[in-house]
């Protein structure tokens, strides 16, 4: 038997694998909501235009509200034969209020609905992954507060660089979640126009108001051009280019949670709550969810490839092809959610261990800079010469097996008569962070004064 939405040319039905490939019902049922949403306001611009009479549209709009909550409380029965989640709803619709029903699909096409529907499916994806952003920001700005003068090694190639300020170091990821957010939010008005009256693809010959669709949906406006609104979907695409770089900052916090939780490095302790056992070895507790969120941008950006190439040489307007765009967009929304708001439990629990920061933080010579700014500072040296004569101590100290200030006045003096008592000031790493003030730099006045700016962003 053929289909009773399109089956009017058809003697035949559909192959059980033509049914298969073709259904999407399995996962577009996600945008029931937004469906029934862009329907209930369709009708009622049908109503309002005199297209269709006013208690045609009260029975639709009722109608499919009952159809909202059967789907809600789980009572629905998807059919694979009426293949996606827009004509389950219809049929149910014509089930339950009868010829009205058949009206709805006036001055509409599936492609101006689908395109409607995943619009505002991803738009609510955005305003979830923006407070999912900021509450994350907001608890790396706790450690930050809590941990602004707290010492620990910065590292470039993962080699001990300079000492740096555990409050600056989260900071840096409150930087990159606020790049982030700013994305989300600018996607969202971008693609904050509705599609809804772009029909099949030509538009319509009815009278419809296509404004008055766009401000129910809380659209900014309706699309200008129908072939663009029904072949579009640059929206799925920025979003998940967005998310993709929001998982790769995520990933690479991950990383350093592994790193810093290890035996080796110590710096952190994570919480039971956001850590696993081993089945074998009864000591170990290993960083599982900050592995997961590692791994989830390989999803995120996985889903932004596949979808980039869906979309690649496909003419205008809508082909079948942008059917898998949906699972794509939905896992990665899924992988994102899911890794702030684990990202936030961790970084909320986050115990540092401060004097392991600290002593890390001492070596490596890890002051070898403080100490040439020292000689271009107080003996007036071209910082190049300075840049030789601390390479020299340090080759000095490795030898004797210590750190740079365990090196005697003499010693330093055998390499730069000039050197004088005060150059120990600048070898410890409190004052080493202390004299980073340059605006952006890691002395604890800057990185309050930094967490402050945020605080006030974020209100
Ligand atoms: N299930 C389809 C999708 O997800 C809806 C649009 C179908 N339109 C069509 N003309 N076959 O893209």
């Amino acid at each position: 038997k053929s289909n009773t939405m399109w089956g009017g040319r058809f003697a035949a039905g559909p192959d059980a694998i033509m049914e298969a490939i073709n259904a999407s019902i399995g996962f577009d049922q996600r945008m029931a909501r937004q469906d029934i949403e862009g329907s209930r306001a369709h009708a009622a611009m049908l109503a309002a235009t005199g297209i269709i009479t006013d208690s045609d549209a009260e029975a639709i709009r009722e109608g499919l509200l009952t159809v909202l909550s059967e789907i809600e409380s789980g009572t629905f029965e998807f059919s694979t034969a009426l293949e996606d989640i827009h004509m389950n709803v219809e049929s149910r619709l014509k089930d339950l209020i009868g010829e009205p029903a058949g009206r709805l699909h006036t001055a509409r096409s599936r492609n101006d609905q689908v395109a409607t529907d995943f619009k505002l499916w991803v738009r609510d994806q955005i305003d979830a992954a923006i407070d999912g952003i900021e509450a994350l920001m907001k608890a790396f700005l706790k450690q930050a507060e809590e941990g602004a003068s707290w010492v620990m090694p910065g590292f470039t190639h993962l080699q001990t660089a300079q000492p740096v300020t555990w409050g600056h170091h989260m900071m840096a990821y409150v930087e990159m979640l606020g790049r982030d957010l700013s994305r989300f939010k600018d996607a969202r008005v971008r693609m904050n126009e509705s599609p809804l009256g772009g029909a099949a693809l030509a538009g319509t010959s009815f009278p419809i108001d296509r404004h008055m669709t766009a401000e129910a949906l809380g659209f900014d406006r309706p699309t200008a051009n129908s072939l663009d609104s029904t072949a579009d979907r640059d929206f799925a695409l920025e979003y998940l280019s967005a998310a993709s770089i929001c998982a790769m900052h995520l990933s690479r916090f991950a990383e350093e949670l592994v790193i810093w939780s290890s035996a080796q490095f110590r710096f952190v302790v994570l919480s039971d709550r956001f850590s696993t056992g081993s089945s074998i070895m009864p000591q170990k507790k290993n960083p599982d969810a900050a592995e997961l969120i590692r791994a989830k941008i390989g999803r995120i950006l996985g889903a932004t490839v596949s979808l980039f190439t869906v979309m690649k040489g496909l003419p205008l307007t809508y082909s079948k092809d942008m059917q898998e765009d949906k699972e794509q967009v939905f896992d990665a929304a899924d992988s994102l959610m899911l890794s702030l708001a684990a990202m936030e439990g961790m970084v909320s629990d986050l115990t540092a261990n401060i004097p392991a920061l600290e002593a890390s933080a001492g070596s490596g010579f890890s002051t070898a800079t403080d100490l040439a700014d020292w000689l271009v500072r107080e003996l007036n040296m071209p910082f190049r010469d300075a840049h030789h004569v601390t390479g020299t101590l340090v080759a000095l100290a490795e030898s004797k097996g210590c750190d740079l200030p365990d090196l005697t006045l003499e010693d330093m003096q055998n390499v730069a008569a000039g050197i004088t008592q005060g150059v120990f000031d600048v070898l410890g790493v409190h004052n080493s962070v202390n004299s980073r003030q340059s605006y952006g730099g890691t002395a604890p006045d800057q990185v309050r004064a930094r967490i402050s700016d945020w605080k006030e962003r974020l209100k």
